[in-house]
């Protein structure tokens, strides 16, 4: 996928740069970072909404972010989705503008407020009531007024893993529809001072297939903008309907195109304005995994080759759940590939271990390789996402650097952290230092 090729010397390239060259110069484990497919896939959702109607692409940071990300997500076209203030302070660090952030989150802290409210961030996608009220006082100190989205539970059933699913009732996000908590939000946000509502949000989950899903939210929030404004005479203006699309990890995964996605959600929009003559709202998209995701690849070097006769053959790599624990933590499922030995026509079935000191740290249960030696570069794609944003230290084990590759040419975007990093905030109290 995207700029992946095998060369003359059976090597995996890409960006036109040779991985096993790319393994010499950076080592390993190494995020690479494919500029062209990132940009296409931006690009992407930009002609499938921005083009084609009033809408706003935002980029998810939470998949990936830095701030070489960011100068990207700007200079496509894309506005930002921040939950922290860490993502905030890495894209202002960048220069994104914050009049292009929307601000998410189901317990913002008053610190992060405070930073929102003096950088000017765009809109403020309010969670809950009590984050209402916390904004709107302090906003009203600041002598602003916030520019704010209502956060709404639609009740939709995404089928995805539990751990990801968020449209439901049941959900520590948002203000539900059922059970009032939404309409009871919407009159307070029109009454108080220092807010100004625009409309609503609503995220269903994500690694989504099925495109009906968002149909789905889609009529359902605009029901709700409907009864809205029989209640209130209140119009909503913007209606955000979150991220979610699937890609490709493994075999069997069949993600949809943007542009079907894009029709889907506009087509029902529309059927519904026209239905309930309201106008057509601004309508926005977050999508994180499905631009980030599939540009991004994992090289580790395989050390121990175990063979328990009968039982598994255990390929260990440099890497494992301190780069990638979304197998621990989901049982996701990956594919994978000797980038040195791409033309290998011999397979055998093995399991990819990682290094950490955990039995559940398992990059790929059950995959085929060719014969594996301890050397061999071994890659994992479709690892951009949630990859690098959900890496630990745990054990001690330093973050992989990150490269961005295009036409040949590789540059580091994030440094491979250094032992030193590792205690640079440790402190040592009087008591227990060394005596010289
Ligand atoms: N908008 C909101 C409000 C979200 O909560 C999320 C993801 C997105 C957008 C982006 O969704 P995407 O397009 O990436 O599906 N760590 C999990 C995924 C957690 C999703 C969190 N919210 C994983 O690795 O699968």
């Amino acid at each position: 996928h995207g700029t992946m090729r095998i060369n003359e010397s059976g090597h995996l390239t890409i960006g036109n740069c040779d991985t096993v060259d790319l393994v010499r110069e950076y080592s390993t484990p190494l995020y690479v970072l494919d500029e062209k497919y990132f940009r296409s896939n931006c690009r992407e959702y930009y002609r499938a909404f921005s083009d084609r109607f009033n809408s706003d692409v935002i980029y998810a940071s939470k998949t990936l972010l830095n701030t070489a990300v960011c100068r990207m997500i700007e200079e496509e076209g894309l506005c930002l989705d921040i939950v922290s203030g860490g993502e905030l302070y890495t894209a202002l660090k960048a220069g994104f503008p914050a009049s292009r952030m929307y601000f998410h989150g189901n317990n913002k802290t008053t610190d992060e407020l405070k930073l929102a409210l003096e950088a000017g961030v765009g809109r403020y996608i309010v969670d809950n009531l009590y984050e209402l009220e916390l904004l709107n006082n302090m906003a009203g100190k600041a002598n602003i007024t916030a520019d704010i989205l209502l956060r709404i539970t639609p009740g939709v059933e995404a089928h995805t893993h539990e751990y990801i699913k968020t449209g439901q009732i049941d959900s520590k996000f948002g203000l539900a529809i059922e059970t009032g908590q939404a309409m009871e939000g919407t009159k307070k946000a029109l009454n108080l001072a220092n807010v100004r509502l625009h409309g609503f949000h609503c995220h269903i989950g994500s690694q989504i297939f099925e495109l009906e899903s968002f149909a789905h939210a889609a009529n359902i929030m605009m029901s709700f903008i409907n009864n809205v404004r029989t209640e209130t005479a209140f119009t909503a203006a913007e209606l955000d309907l979150g991220g979610g699309l699937g890609i490709y990890y493994f075999e069997g995964d069949e993600p949809k195109p943007v542009k079907e996605l894009a029709d889907i959600i506009i087509n029902e929009v529309r059927k519904q304005a026209d239905e309930y003559c309201l106008p057509v709202p601004k309508i926005m998209v977050e999508p994180g995994r499905s631009i980030s995701g599939p540009a991004g690849i994992t090289l580790y070097t395989v050390g121990s080759v175990k063979d328990i006769p009968g039982i598994r053959k255990y390929v260990a790599v440099d890497g494992g759940m301190n780069d990638n624990p979304r197998p621990a933590l989901y049982q996701s499922r990956y594919e994978a590939a000797l980038a040195n030995k791409m033309n290998e026509k011999e397979t055998e079935l093995v399991s990819i271990a990682g290094k950490c000191c955990e039995s559940g740290d398992m990059l790929i249960k059950d995959t085929k390789l060719p014969p594996a030696e301890p050397g061999d570069v071994l890659v994992v794609t479709s690892t951009g996402a949630y990859n690098y944003a959900m890496s630990m230290n745990y054990n001690r084990i330093t973050r992989p650097a990150m490269i961005l590759v295009n036409e040949g040419a590789a540059e580091v975007i994030v440094q491979r952290e250094t032992f030193e990093d590792l205690i640079r905030n440790d402190l040592i109290p009087k008591h227990l230092q060394k005596k010289e």
